[in-house]
């Protein structure tokens, strides 16, 4: 039984390396690297092949999932946010959870924005949105080093700050 869970998990990895990696998601994560130190080549082709609509979609669609890979983020952040500040006793803790629980709350309205302007193509807005969600996970990390306690958020605003750098890589190539 353990042997052939086993093989049925290699088999499903092995079909999930085979998979074709969609031209024009491959395109896109080669243009954006090769241009921007600070996306990488890896993240960009797993992050958007993680979705399969990336597999039929053009740049405009593919910053579209870029964008809405970081609200599900935000989204699981704000979570995470509002249980560690129901265990936290620390008061300096306490303020920047509950400083960075706003800014991700109020990222999650920017993306929203974000989603319609790349939809209407109204591209600029969209920078701006993006950029801001840039912010928000500096601002919120920054927030812990200020008060000098250690940032209990570090992996999800990092990871918040890769995904909006990549959408916002990917919106800059629609004109
Ligand atoms: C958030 O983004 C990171 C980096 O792409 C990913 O590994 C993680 O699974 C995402 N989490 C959620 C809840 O979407
Ligand atoms: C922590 O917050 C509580 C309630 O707001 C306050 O009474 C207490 O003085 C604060 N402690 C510190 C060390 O700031």
């Amino acid at each position: 039984m353990t042997a052939f869970v086993a093989l049925l998990c290699f088999l499903l990895t092995l079909n999930q390396s085979l998979s074709l990696v969609n031209a024009s998601v491959m395109e896109t994560c080669k243009t954006i690297a090769a241009s921007n130190p600070n996306i990488n080549y890896n993240f960009c082709i797993a992050t958007l092949s993680a979705d399969p609509r990336s597999a039929l979609a053009d740049t405009q669609g593919l910053a579209i999932i870029a964008t809405k890979l970081i609200k599900a983020n935000a989204t699981s952040t704000e979570l995470t946010i509002s249980n560690l500040l129901k265990k936290t006793t620390d008061n300096a803790t306490s303020q920047c959870l509950s400083d960075c629980s706003s800014m991700y709350s109020g990222l999650v309205d920017t993306l929203n924005d974000a989603i319609s302007a790349i939809t209407s193509k109204h591209y600029l807005d969209a920078n701006s949105d993006l950029s801001a969600a840039i912010d928000v996970s500096i601002t919120c990390e920054t927030g812990f080093a200020e008060l000098k306690v250690k940032s209990p958020l570090t992996k999800e605003n990092d990871d918040s700050r890769k995904l909006s750098t990549l959408a916002l890589a990917i919106t800059v190539l629609l004109k």
